[in-house]
């Protein structure tokens, strides 16, 4: 991971000023680091010293970066990494272009890497802004909205984290069957990751995910805890205060305190916790498919992640 970090710097770097200082922005201001972690990790799994390893986490962090700098201008986030969004520093302009650039260097770096990863990458940014697309849109007139939002998910975040994986076991030598067991593991580690941000929107507090908490509740961006509130409300299932609350919801929440009100009501309500309880359920379908790989640290350690991921604060 430090080898990462290096090249991650060298990779951000940029003769033109400010697209070196925009670009370095997200980079600097740290993140977990999580999708090259997944990439090394399973490279472990074979030749853990495969030269391609670190240029592969390398690439799968640039385009989560990437989507980042475009993400926090649709969802109109005003923190990221504990640091000001880049489009509340330079505006929605440099921050969609310093995305672009992120990914044009993403694509440099994985062309060296093959034209297998090469295609794996650019399937895996077309479902990233797939998600993204649908999200905007929201279900057809037919479609559940759960099961929508499931595949939003999917799209949106379990891609690139089962090309993470996927990425590493391959360079790391492994035989198609890990290959595709890591990758199956990354997809479902992906929606339990993606379900455990939905409850951190509402529970963790800004200080601790360096995000700004309720973002997604006040631009009426879907997330399952306000999905799963929607449709007890519409099956009837709903309490007169589940009607409320939702009614809050879907209203304005430009105001500090009544986002506050929506935020502090979610906390306390059983949608939290099934979500929750999903994110788990995906986290442990996620370690069920570890079962062809070799015992030892790897799977044990591959495994540990999936059990913490679902509850996690941060
Ligand atoms: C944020 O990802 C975007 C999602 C897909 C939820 P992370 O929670 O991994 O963010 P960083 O990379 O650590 O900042
Ligand atoms: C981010 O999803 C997904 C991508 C960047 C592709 P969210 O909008 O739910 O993630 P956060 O909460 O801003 O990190
Ligand atoms: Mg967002
Ligand atoms: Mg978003």
């Amino acid at each position: 991971m430090v080898q990462v970090d290096a090249a991650l710097d060298a990779a951000v770097t940029s003769a033109d000023a400010l697209a070196d200082d925009a670009g370095r922005h997200l980079v600097a201001a740290g993140g977990k680091r999580f999708r090259p972690l997944l990439t090394l990790l399973s490279g472990e799994l074979g030749d853990g010293a495969a030269p391609e390893l670190v240029d592969a986490a390398v690439v799968v962090e640039l385009t989560q970066v990437a989507s980042l700098y475009h993400d926090d201008v649709m969802d109109s986030a005003p923190v990221r990494r504990g640091a000001p969004a880049a489009h509340t520093v330079w505006g929605n302009t440099v921050a969609i272009l310093v995305g672009d650039l992120l990914f044009a260097r993403a694509s440099a770096l994985v062309a060296g890497l093959g034209p297998e990863a090469v295609v794996l990458q650019s399937r895996t940014f077309e479902r990233m802004c797939l998600g993204q697309l649908h999200e905007t849109t929201g279900p057809g007139p037919d479609e559940d909205e759960v099961e929508h939002y499931l595949q939003v998910l999917s799209d949106k975040t379990a891609s690139l984290l089962a090309t993470s994986a996927r990425l590493g076991a391959m360079f790391g030598g492994c035989a198609d069957d890990i290959v595709e067991a890591v990758s199956a593991y990354g997809e479902k580690v992906g929606m339990a990751f993606q379900l455990a941000d939905d409850v951190l929107d509402v529970a963790s507090s800004g200080a601790e995910s360096g995000k700004t908490p309720g973002t997604d509740l006040r631009e009426h961006v879907p997330t399952m805890p306000v999905l799963l509130l929607r449709q007890a409300v519409q099956r009837g299932e709903g309490s007169p205060s589940d009607a409320d609350l939702l009614a809050r919801l879907d209203g304005d929440l430009a105001d500090d305190a009544a986002l506050a009100a929506v935020v502090e009501d979610l906390r306390g309500h059983a949608v939290l916790a099934q979500t929750r309880d999903l994110a788990s359920r995906w986290a442990r379908e996620a370690a069920a498919e570890l079962a062809p790989l070799p015992d030892g640290p790897v799977k044990v350690a591959l495994a540990d992640l999936a059990g913490t991921l679902a509850d996690r604060t941060v």
